[in-house]
């Protein structure tokens, strides 16, 4: 496959440059460009190489007119419009798993967060204040973790949890009561879920069926003081709901990296992050120097390997 020219329009590590460079490929980074100067730019290239700021729509696939292959330097690739570039055969590869240590690390840290308020009890203590008793929390230990989605970063976080003596259950439609007892889930139908749960944490994509899934009638459903916690995608958590859902005492708090619109602008979406019962992080799940070594050589061998069709990587 002829992929000689490839462009990269989000931060990805050097080494990705770095490889294709070493295997003859001509690289140029652009990063930051607006959506016409995209449309503008593409049109040159063989590969394009992005994270999640870039979106590959149906225009921008159409301006690749030697467009062969767009490569996400991460897991989801909801920021790229699949349908279309199968339709144009343009191939679209990613790399799950390169940085799923990373994401399920940050939702634990999360979870131990928000169980203890760290922090906003680091930040009244920042301002000057001594509140020990606003700030008093709850043991982990022996409370109940929902596991929605037992891929590969539900189950990672499934495993460090028990560790601290949590109870985990979960629901994956494509994962078996047998095998989620591997990795010690008891696996349960969504509606046994609800009821039982201390904290709930997603780990599905952003499909139809996941739009939403976390709603005010799912909130209403759980015990009062539940925790939510979304570092999958915005849009799997209703914003609103959750909101609605803090602000009443329903749930008792939320850690979120991902929202449903990337930055927020939504006055819902800003008044969640102000929340002081939520910790928000800015899309930072896979923001450690490992994991994005990982994703870039990932996604620059799989680009290597279509250029030397090479079967090594291919099959
Ligand atoms: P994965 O494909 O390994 O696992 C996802 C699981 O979700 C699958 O097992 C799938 O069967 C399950 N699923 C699909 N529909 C479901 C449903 N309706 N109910 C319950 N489960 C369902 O993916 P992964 O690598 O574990 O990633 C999980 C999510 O985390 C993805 O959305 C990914 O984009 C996101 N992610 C975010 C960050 C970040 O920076 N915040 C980093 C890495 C991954
Ligand atoms: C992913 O889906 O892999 C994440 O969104 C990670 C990223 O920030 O690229």
């Amino acid at each position: 496959m002829e992929i000689n020219k490839v462009l990269i329009t989000d931060a990805v590590d050097q080494a990705c440059v770095n490889l294709l460079k070493e295997n003859g490929i001509d690289v140029s980074c652009r990063y930051n460009l607006t959506k016409e100067e995209l449309l503008e730019e593409i049109s040159d290239y063989h590969g394009l190489i992005v994270r999640s700021d870039t979106k590959v729509t149906a225009a921008v696939l159409a301006a690749g007119l030697k467009l062969k292959v767009v490569g996400r330097a991460g897991a989801g690739v909801d920021n790229i419009d699949v349908q279309e570039a199968t339709k144009r055969r343009i191939a679209v590869l990613n790399t799950p798993g390169g940085n799923a240590v990373s994401a399920c690390e940050l939702t634990c840290t999360l979870i131990t967060t928000l169980a203890r308020n760290v922090v906003q009890g680091a930040a009244s203590l920042k301002a000057g204040r001594w509140d020990r008793k606003l700030y008093s929390g709850h043991e982990i230990c022996g409370k109940v973790l929902g596991i929605i989605g037992l891929g590969r970063i539900g189950r990672e976080v499934a495993i460090r949890m028990q560790a601290w003596g949590m109870k985990t259950v979960g629901y994956d439609p494509i994962v078996s009561a047998e095998e989620a007892k591997k990795f010690n889930v008891q696996f349960l139908e969504l509606e046994e879920i609800w009821p039982i749960v201390d904290y709930i944490t997603v780990h599905t994509p952003l499909i139809p069926e996941t739009a939403k899934m976390i709603n005010s009638k799912v909130l209403a459903k759980c015990k009062k003081g539940v925790k939510i916690i979304n570092v999958a995608r915005g849009g799997i958590v209703d914003e609103e709901a959750l909101l609605k859902a803090i602000e009443d005492g329903r749930c008792g708090g939320a850690g979120i990296d991902v929202f449903e619109q990337e930055p927020p602008t939504s006055p819902v979406t800003l008044k969640l992050i102000q929340n002081p019962k939520v910790v928000a992080t800015p899309h930072l799940g896979a923001s450690t120097s490992e994991a994005q070594v990982r994703v870039a050589v990932e996604v620059a061998e799989q680009f290597i390997a279509l250029a030397k069709r090479n079967p090594k990587y291919t099959s």
